[in-house]
């Protein structure tokens, strides 16, 4: 099964490469669907990634784990597919899981899905498993699958039950597990173990009082400056204000996990990203201490256009997660600079009304501004335009109602809309990543973020700027950035 679906992506490669939305510098399968990222680890040094992959077609079907590595986060490299759905307990897919590396092997825990009857969202049966691999690329599923067989008695749906996330913390193995409540509220379990195969149920972790959704997927549970973090996906939060408009949401909660009891006592739900498209994050710690995480840049049920050619979802750029006053904040992580070609740099430039700077233009590029804008109540900066065809998509800052605002209501195919952010200030900083058909930014130093997916037409390839009153950009470097992400020779 594995080489007929790596040979399925390989020998296809081809025709996928007339995208014209195809990523240049964002990690995704070589062709075909893929969903959230999975094991992402470090193992000998190099950083492994792997995702839920459909390997024959553009749509969500049984589930593969797809795989690259790379040695800086930057430059991928497409590995064989690294697991199948061939076994019994897994024959529906093998949805999400994480990794370690332990003893000189690389060990992944998922879940095994089988779908008993019609009904995709009751007809379940899930489960937890373990593979191991001892060159990173080829893996063995354990003899004693799986290795959690039921969910736990109590108040816990028996069968919406995956994702497990592992890590180590003094002597014993961890992992979280999304969950439900029998009455449908999303909530997280907490087991341990010794040697990754027994283990122990310890408690409910958290869980929703209400407001959070049916359904949490894709937990994640780290330290980072010394204070536990609940990264987790919850599926079917209702919009509140300016907030939750996507269909799911990615979000944390920091705090602090009690091992022994297996009680996370936490603040307020955040979410992570306040663009369009970001989900089912996942994070590793690497060898020089760092927290980064990744996620799939797509939602749930939304308009894929690159489907058109046999493509569907891409990663995240990665970024550095900081600790600051209770709250998580995200930079790209500083390898990323290694993308940078000719630059351009201008300094107190003063906008007002509609304006353009030169050599300022493309379809793949980071854009680095800080502004001084408590002269007026609205600032735009506009990407991806073609004023002919009427394409645009627009960063507002909207200092009169304290919001940023991105826009894609006009950005070419694919779903359109505005997602909001508060805030405030006389100082605005962006940093802006584009790439074909993606836009990420980064707001005054990666206290907030927002992604989205857009689907412009090649020949969209104009930024400007527009205000209603004095602007001063005091700083802006921009970079047309290289290709790094390269389809299998
Ligand atoms: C999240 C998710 C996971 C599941 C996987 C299946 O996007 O629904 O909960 O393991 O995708 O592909």
């Amino acid at each position: 099964m594995i080489k007929k679906a790596t040979d399925s992506v390989w020998n296809k490669k081809k025709q996928a490469e007339e995208d014209p939305w195809e990523l240049t510098f964002h990690m995704a399968p070589p062709i075909f669907w893929m969903n959230d990222p999975n094991g992402f680890t470090q193992f000998k040094g190099d950083y492994h990634l792997f995702y839920q992959h459909h390997p024959f077609s553009p749509e969500w079907g049984p589930m593969y784990w797809g795989h690259a590595k790379s040695k800086d986060l930057v430059f991928w490299e497409h590995l064989p597919i690294a697991l199948a759905p061939d076994q019994e307990y897994d024959a529906d897919g093998c949805f999400s899981g994480s990794a370690m590396e332990i003893d000189d092997e690389l060990v992944v825990m998922y879940t095994g899905n089988v779908w008993t009857g019609e009904d995709h969202d009751q007809d379940l049966k899930q489960v937890q498993c373990i593979a191991t691999s001892r060159d990173g690329v080829h893996f063995e599923k354990a003899t004693d699958n799986p290795v959690i067989e039921e969910a736990p008695e109590g108040d816990i749906h028996p069968y919406h039950f995956r994702d497990p996330k592992i890590w180590k913390h003094e002597e014993r193995y961890y992992c979280v597990l999304g969950s439900r409540t029998k009455d449908h509220h999303g909530q997280v379990l907490l087991y341990r173990s010794t040697d990754l195969k027994d283990w122990e149920f310890v408690s409910v972790a958290a869980k929703s009082d209400g407001t959070l959704g049916f359904m949490w997927e894709c937990p994640d549970m780290f330290t980072i400056d010394g204070h536990d973090v609940l990264v987790m996906s919850p599926q079917g939060v209702e919009p509140e204000g300016h907030l939750y408009h996507n269909l799911h949401q990615a979000g944390y909660m920091t705090g602090e996990l009690d091992y022994e009891q297996g009680i996370f006592e936490h603040g307020e739900f955040q979410l992570l990203d306040y663009g369009f498209d970001f989900y089912a994050p996942q994070t590793l710690k690497d060898d020089q201490g760092r927290r980064i995480m990744i996620a799939w840049m797509a939602m749930w049920e939304d308009d894929m256009p690159e489907q058109a050619y046999d493509r569907a979802g891409a990663m995240t750029l990665p970024r550095e997660l900081f600790y600051e006053k209770g709250r998580l904040i995200q930079r790209p992580v500083a390898e990323l600079e290694r993308l940078r070609l000719d630059g351009i740099s201008y300094q107190d430039v003063l906008i007002e009304g509609d304006s353009q700077l030169p050599g300022l233009e493309g379809d793949s590029y980071e854009l680095y501004l800080h502004a001084d804008v408590r002269k007026a109540e609205r600032f735009e900066v506009k990407l991806r335009t073609n004023e002919e065809i009427g394409q645009e998509t627009v960063l507002r800052m909207d200092r009169e109602n304290g919001f940023f605002i991105l826009d894609r209501s006009r950005c070419g195919a694919g779903s359109g809309g505005t997602r909001k952010v508060a805030l405030d200030g006389k100082k605005l900083e962006l940093q802006i990543y584009v790439d074909r058909s993606s836009v990420e930014v980064f707001i005054n130093g990666g206290e907030k973020v927002m992604t989205a997916r857009i689907y412009p037409d090649a020949d969209a390839q104009g930024i400007s700027f527009s205000s209603d009153g004095k602007v001063k950009i005091d700083a802006l470097h921009f970079w047309k950035l290289e290709k790094s992400i390269h389809p299998i020779s």
